[in-house]
């Protein structure tokens, strides 16, 4: 195995056109790689903590040249002539930052280094990127993830039209990446359009991508979306379905969800997306409760049964103490997987394996903040993800993600995960 011989990073702008990292490693071997560092807006408060300047004149305090510097000094300083051991490398970024949320070195500093260093290793061994990861946690890929793809989005993605964050697409019928592309283009075309006739404005999209008119309610939402896939020719349940993130912690107050006028306790809530989930062909619901309403949780799961998987996302951040308390109170059964907010690769490894023990299902997904680099394609098919979750498919930094997959299957030829069965 190859030692590390340098690591620099630069600041660049994601998607919102907020400062981030591109972070390269140069290897003894002569391998060289990069990798750019996603960043959330509906940030879970347990997450790992993203450095940033705080200069106020500059980026609004958003600018990243301390985890630039925190890459290129005391990190570089600690890694060179170190073998590339993915584990070995993460471990030592861990002890030098010593603290519990990464908040010296910064999570986006740290983050960066992990996954360049991974990225140099495959390239250096000559493998692709998915095999690599794979071997990481001795897992031999057999199958590509289901993308769920962003249609309507509120919350903090958006205007905050309507309080759920985001409405998304699952081809449940494709059988390759490449048809259920085709066919999430073809719902979103017809959306959009519809869209167009209903607000006679051409509609503005949220963060990923989704479009974000003025609905006057949820349910008003989820109706527009069994519309477009009808109008698509597509039949709702069968061909698509429909997976929601509420994204609950955005909306709650002293004890209250508050969705339009109304304040909702949490059994409220609980009823209401069991509504949902059983009037419209819903297969998984992400954050339906608060991050720290631990207490409804459980109540929550089993309103759902197996009728849609309960995702969680801000109530877990990645974290291996959050997940095994979420296995041991039953709160949910799929985790949502953001490499970002726990830090390092083989941290987010240790959250999957516990998540695989229990026997959830998994979805990897991207952030609202991405930039142009296609990692998190090879991370959801080398880890086996059930679901990818990445936005929508008009906007460049999504659509890497989903070239990234194209590429991976025309050379793979791995089939697409056999989930969700039809609603
Ligand atoms: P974030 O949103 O990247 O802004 O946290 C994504 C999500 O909530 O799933
Ligand atoms: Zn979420």
């Amino acid at each position: 195995m190859s030692t590390i011989h340098n690591l620099q990073a630069i600041e660049i702008l994601d998607s919102r056109g907020r400062p981030t990292l591109e972070v390269t490693c140069e290897l003894a071997g002569g391998a060289r790689a990069s990798a750019q560092v996603p960043s959330g807006a509906s940030t879970g408060q347990a997450e790992a903590m993203e450095l940033r300047d705080g200069d106020p004149g500059r980026h609004s305090g958003m600018g990243c040249r301390k985890a630039v510097l925190s890459v290129s000094v005391p990190i570089a300083n600690a890694l060179r002539g170190q073998t590339a051991k993915q584990s070995d490398v993460d471990n030592t970024l861990i002890a030098l930052d010593g603290t519990a949320n990464k908040a010296r070195l910064g999570a986006n500093a740290i983050l960066g280094v992990s996954i360049a260093v991974a990225r140099a290793s495959a390239l250096q061994r000559g493998v692709p990127f998915y095999r690599y990861l794979a071997e990481m946690i001795g897992h031999s890929p057999k199958s590509l993830p289901r993308m769920t793809i962003n249609l309507f989005s509120g919350g903090k993605h958006a205007g905050g039209q309507v309080p759920v964050q985001d409405v998304l697409l699952v081809p449940a019928s494709a059988t390759t990446i490449d048809q259920g592309l085709t066919m999430v283009c073809a719902v979103y075309k017809a959306a959009a359009a519809a869209m167009m006739d209903n607000h006679s404005a051409r509609l503005l999209t949220a963060d990923e991508g989704g479009l974000a008119p003025p609905f006057a309610d949820v349910e008003a939402m989820l109706d527009d979306t069994v519309a477009a896939i009808a109008a698509a020719g597509l039949r709702p349940g069968d061909d698509m379905s429909i997976a929601m993130d509420i994204a609950a912690s955005h909306f709650y107050d002293d004890g209250r969800y508050l969705i339009g006028t109304e304040k909702c306790t949490a059994p409220e809530m609980i009823e209401r997306i069991e509504r949902w989930v059983r009037d419209y062909p819903i297969v998984s619901v992400e954050d339906p409760l608060a991050e720290n309403d631990w207490k409804h949780w459980p109540a929550m799961r089993a309103a759902l049964g197996d009728l849609a998987i309960t995702v969680g996302d801000d109530l877990l951040c990645t974290n291996p103490a959050r997940i095994q308390r979420a296995i041991d109170t039953n709160s949910c059964n799929a985790l949502l997987l953001k490499v970002n907010q726990i830090g390092t690769l083989t941290e987010a490894a240790e959250s999957l394996r516990l998540a695989r023990t229990a026997q959830w299902s998994v979805t990897i997904s991207a952030r609202s903040g991405e930039t142009e680099d296609n990692w998190l394609a090879d991370l959801a098919v080398g880890w086996g993800a059930d679901q990818i979750k990445v936005g929508s498919v008009t906007q460049s930094e999504r659509l890497a993600k989903y070239n990234r997959l194209m590429t991976i299957e025309e050379e793979s030829r791995l089939p697409v995960v056999n989930w969700p069965q039809s609603r």
